[in-house]
């Protein structure tokens, strides 16, 4: 029995109108999802239809398949405009619910700022990175021999007296100075080198209003061919230049085992000389620790405390406050 052209065209015109009334009505992006499975789905009525089209008059079929992907487009048509229709009156719905009054006062949030002591750090760091040099960090827990005898600190020479040093139960140390860490990047780097090295170091002081317990150094170390005393007067005096202005600036002889010439260097500030740090041409001894040349390198280095150019400069005179969060005193930078 072969089937009408025709009865299968009024049922496809069928399906059409009937899934178009339903969008209309459809009222939730639910309702449209069930209604695209009901209508365009594999087990919807098109394939349905289609599967009756074996027993059409060949010449019918290009016809009737034609007009199927016509109704199932239309179909497509209509839902995706009820979606978006759906999708705008969600929204807007939305937006008029989550009204927003702009007149109420807002959270007030306080807001937090650099630590002092961070921040001359930042700048004695950019500094320095102005210069070419870059930021290397070592470990705050040190060996005797980082901290001591690659410094050319021999065993009970009495530099050693010159930092208290906070031992721990296993025979390590608190570093007492960032000089471990010219060690440690000079070990494990070939020179050129140009490092700036920022941390925190440990001394058994009594603390009182220049002294606590833990504090923390700034150390600059450059290390090539044919660097001379007179390169680490300029490199000074460019940075106290930057950092204090154009103060005037001297030098008096000191001692560092790990330097030699060492020197102290003050600057005048306020009418006053004050020491800011302990430099000097690297010694030998130290440069042989690590496997460089003597003959070959030279190299200078500094160490600056940063408690105390923080209070020379934001003229502090108990660097214990830098240590007790309080914010009266904080939030003054
Ligand atoms: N390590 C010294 C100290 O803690 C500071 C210092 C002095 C570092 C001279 C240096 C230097 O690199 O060359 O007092």
């Amino acid at each position: 029995m072969t089937v009408q052209p025709t009865e299968l065209e009024a049922q496809l015109q069928a399906i059409r109108l009937e899934a178009q009334q339903a969008l209309t009505k459809a009222d939730s992006l639910d309702q449209l999802e069930q209604l695209r499975v009901k209508y365009l789905g594999k087990k919807g009525p098109i394939p349905q239809v289609l599967g009756g089209m074996g027993k059409l008059d060949p010449g019918d079929r290009p016809r009737i398949g034609a007009m199927a992907n016509d109704v199932k487009e239309a179909i497509q048509t209509d839902l995706e405009r009820r979606r978006t229709a759906l999708q705008a009156a969600q929204l807007q719905a939305q937006l008029e619910t989550e009204t927003l009054d702009v007149t109420m006062p807002g959270v007030y949030r306080s807001q937090g700022r650099v630590h002092p002591l961070n921040s001359i750090m930042d700048r004695v760091i950019d500094i320095f990175v102005g210069l070419g040099y870059t930021v290397a960090e070592g470990p705050e827990m040190e060996t005797d021999y980082y901290n001591f005898e690659a410094l050319n600190f021999l065993a009970d020479h009495p530099a050693r007296d010159m930092q208290d040093t906070l031992y721990l139960p296993d025979g390590n140390i608190l570093r007492t100075h960032t000089s471990s860490v010219q060690i440690r990047y000079m070990e494990a780097n070939e020179p050129p080198v140009r490092i700036v090295m920022p941390g925190r170091c440990y001394r058994r002081d009594t603390v009182d209003a220049t002294h606590t317990a833990v504090f923390h150094q700034l150390e600059f170390l450059a290390i090539d061919e044919g660097l001379t005393f007179t390169d680490l007067k300029g490199t000074i005096r460019m940075f106290i230049e930057q950092l204090f202005g154009d103060v005037p600036v001297r030098m008096r002889p000191s001692y560092f085992p790990f330097t030699e010439p060492s020197a102290e260097v003050d600057c005048q500030w306020r009418g006053r000389w004050l020491e800011v740090m302990g430099c000097g041409m690297v010694d030998p001894n130290v440069l042989k620790a690590v496997g460089y040349d003597p003959e070959v390198y030279t190299g200078f280095a500094a160490g600056m405390g940063v408690e105390r150019l923080a209070a020379i400069l934001y003229q502090i005179d108990d660097i214990r406050r830098f240590y007790t969060s309080d914010l009266r005193f904080l939030e003054q930078f």
